[in-house]
């Protein structure tokens, strides 16, 4: 039996997140420059995207570009960003065709301007699809979105908007650039890294975390599949213990009803 068909497509995660790491020592290992590896990068994440929409995942999130990856050398931010903004350009008919609606979260007061009209088209013209939603995180990182969140409450508090005392997880997560979105269940990271590196600290507060040494320009449909059946084998417990969790779910569905 394929490791594909060992998933329950029943029990998918609702949404996947993945740091995409690997790509440098990916081509470095090659004896190539490291913007090889980021060339490469993309053709993974044009596999893992269509895997995602195939299996019938609703929400895709893929760490593109940190706000820390800003310090690296400027050739790599430069050449890395071009291959990002280009690549969402040239992706658009297929993200049309596959009925898969692109978002961006991310600081783009950061981004050049180029890129900025360039991914606002992409998000234009995806705006209809109603299949996968394709969240890029890009000039991300959780606690520029965090500090941000909370610029934003203190100014509704400031013009009588919000009453402190009524201030709840809701109110932080309506603020959060992630407010359209369900918690990541399962979050993915490659190339041998046991870390978040400042992703999603907020919604990961309960993701299933799997790692894999598998660089991400290797990364394919088939690693995929091993991630989400692995996942599916976890018991998520909330808090609760194991026999709380194993008395929620009926042992034979059909009879209980
Ligand atoms: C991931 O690969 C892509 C980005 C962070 C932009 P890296 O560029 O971090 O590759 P390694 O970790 O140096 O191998
Ligand atoms: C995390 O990878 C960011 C992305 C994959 C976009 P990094 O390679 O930047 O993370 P660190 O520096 O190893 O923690
Ligand atoms: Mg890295």
């Amino acid at each position: 039996m394929s490791v594909k068909d060992q998933i329950n497509l029943e029990k998918l995660p609702r949404h996947i997140a993945i740091i995409m790491d690997g790509n440098g020592r990916w081509a470095e290992e090659k004896g190539q420059d490291r913007l090889y590896g980021h060339f490469h990068g993309v053709e993974s994440v044009r596999n893992i995207v269509e895997g995602c929409a195939e299996l019938g995942i609703e929400y895709l999130t893929l760490y593109a570009f940190s706000t820390e990856n800003w310090d690296r050398p400027l050739r790599e931010v430069t050449g890395l960003m071009e291959l990002l903004v280009e690549t969402i350009r040239k992706e658009v008919p297929t993200l049309n065709k596959n009925n898969i609606r692109l978002h961006v979260i991310g600081d783009m007061s950061m981004l050049p301007d180029y890129a900025k009209k360039a991914l606002e088209e992409a998000l234009e013209m995806t705006s209809h699809n109603t299949g996968l939603n394709l969240v890029m995180a890009l000039s991300y990182s959780s606690r520029w979105e965090l500090v941000e969140a909370v610029k934003k409450i203190a100014v509704e508090v400031k013009e009588g908007r919000l009453d402190p005392a009524q201030i709840s997880q809701d109110t932080l997560e309506k603020f959060l650039v992630t407010s359209e979105l369900p918690d990541p269940e399962l979050m993915i990271r490659t190339s041998g890294e046991y870390r978040i590196s400042n992703f999603l600290l907020y919604q990961l507060a309960y993701a299933e975390l799997y790692f894999t040494s598998t660089r991400w320009p290797d990364f394919r449909k088939e690693h995929l599949y091993e991630a989400i059946a692995d996942f599916q084998k976890r018991e998520r417990r909330f808090g609760k213990t194991s026999h709380q969790v194993q008395d929620d779910q009926p042992v034979n569905p059909s009879v209980t009803g």
